[in-house]
Parts: C-alpha cells; sequence; structure tokens
C-alpha cells in the first residue's frame, strides 16, 4: 500500500454549480467553502499531513471584480471564523502564491500563518494568487542571484513549497483534465484523479474512493 502524505486537490466546477442550482457563480464559491470543510475533517481522519488547496490562480484575476471579490469576503470570514479552531486541532495553515491582496486580507493571511506555524498534525497549503510559472521564475532568479549551481534541489529549495514533500495525489474535480499552471514542477510523478463531480458535489465518499484507488496503484518513479 502507497503511502500518502500529501493530496493537492484542484477544486474545478464551482462557478458551473453555482450557475446550474442557483442561478449565481457566487453560490458555487459558498457551496465550494462547505466541500473544503468536509474535505479537510477527512484529511486529519485519514492522517494526511499536507492538504494543497487551489484557491486563487494568477490567471484568476481575470474574473469579474464581484467574483474576486466575493472569493476573498469568502476566505476573510473562513479565516476570521474557524482560524481558532484548526489552531486548537493542532493544524498548521501556509499560503502559496504571493499575498498581494488588501491589506485587511494580507495581515489576516500573516496573522493566520503566524498562530499556527508550530503546529503539526496537517498543514494546509492554501494556493492564493498562486500561478507555477511565475513560482518556477522567481526560483531560477534567486539562483543566478546567488550564483548558485541549477539543480534540482536548488531549485526545488527557491519553490514556495520548500521542505513541503511532493503530491502523491493530485485530484481534480470539475470533469476537465489539465494542470492549469498549478505545482508543474511538484507534481512530476504525482498520481493525478480527474473526477467528473463539480466541486460542491464532491464528498467524503469520492475523497475515500479515490484514496483507496491511489494506494493500490504500483508506484515505480520511473523504475519497473
Ligand atoms: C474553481 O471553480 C474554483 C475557484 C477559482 C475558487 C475555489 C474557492 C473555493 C472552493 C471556496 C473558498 C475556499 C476557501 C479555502 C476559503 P470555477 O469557479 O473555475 O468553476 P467553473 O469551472 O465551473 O467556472
Amino acid at each position: 500500500m502507497n503511502p500518502l502524505r500529501h493530496v493537492a486537490i484542484i477544486m474545478d466546477g464551482n462557478g458551473r454549480w453555482g450557475l446550474r442550482y442557483k442561478n449565481s457563480r457566487n453560490a458555487g464559491h459558498k457551496a465550494g467553502l462547505n466541500t473544503v470543510e468536509k474535505i479537510l475533517k477527512e484529511t486529519v481522519k485519514n492522517k494526511i499531513r499536507f492538504l494543497t488547496l487551489y484557491a486563487f490562480s494568477t490567471e484568476n484575476w481575470k474574473r469579474p471584480k464581484k467574483e474576486i471579490n466575493y472569493l476573498f469576503d469568502l476566505l476573510e470570514n473562513f479565516l476570521i471564523n474557524r482560524i481558532e479552531e484548526l489552531h486548537k486541532q493542532n493544524i498548521k495553515l501556509k499560503i502559496i502564491g504571493f499575498k498581494n491582496f488588501s491589506p485587511k486580507l494580507n495581515k489576516l493571511l500573516s496573522l493566520s500563518e503566524k498562530k499556527t506555524s508550530k503546529n503539526k498534525k496537517l498543514q494546509i497549503n492554501l494556493a492564493l494568487n498562486y500561478g507555477s510559472k511565475t513560482e518556477l521564475i522567481h526560483a531560477f532568479k534567486k539562483i543566478y542571484k546567488n550564483k548558485e549551481r541549477v539543480n534540482e534541489k536548488n531549485i526545488s529549495n527557491y519553490l514556495q513549497t520548500k521542505d513541503i514533500p511532493d503530491p502523491d495525489l493530485l485530484i481534480r474535480t470539475g470533469n476537465t483534465k489539465r494542470l492549469s499552471n498549478f505545482l508543474l514542477w511538484q507534481l512530476a510523478y504525482s498520481e493525478i484523479f480527474f473526477e467528473k463531480k463539480l466541486w460542491p458535489d464532491f464528498n467524503e465518499k469520492d475523497f475515500n474512493r479515490v484514496i483507496k484507488s491511489y494506494k493500490k496503484i504500483k508506484r515505480n518513479f520511473g523504475n519497473i
């Protein structure tokens, strides 16, 4: 059975779900947050150490302002209402991506990271304003500036996922088969599951089914 230390998720399908059932994309994001809560609980139950959630990409800035503001309000309320409880549960929050939001949200994110920084049970990496290509460019620039060697170890060390093992498993919901500029370097040997369900419909049972299938895979890492 494969060990499972790190699960990464592209939570796709909120907008379509919202339009289909509530005539509003934002309603889909709200419902998507409920799925985040469900999967969080299940991740703890499964004793998984790292969970990386793609919440906002560098490309998502192209969306209408109303949707962007709604997403950040959801995130703000989530942090205000839930960070104490996450902290009590020994859960660490780390932001990957560049924090260039409103001063209020930037401060809230930094405080939440600081408060939970020593927690050990589960680390949630929230990818916000995250883009893998930008992350790689920054890493290469730092290597160049510090006159270091371009090798696998140094590149990994300059990524925002430094000290985090690469994802064993990537799940993308929403019936779309692409990586959307997410962890392109880190996913090199991950097992990838594309799920038909839209993120708000994805549930504990689906998550555990994927984990069960993952555990049975023969992972070769290029070997035989
Ligand atoms: C992709 O679906 C989803 C997002 C861009 C946002 C994800 C946000 C949440 C799940 C809620 C907030 C989460 C936290 C942690 C506070 P889409 O809108 O691209 O869906 P579509 O493909 O149907 O348009």
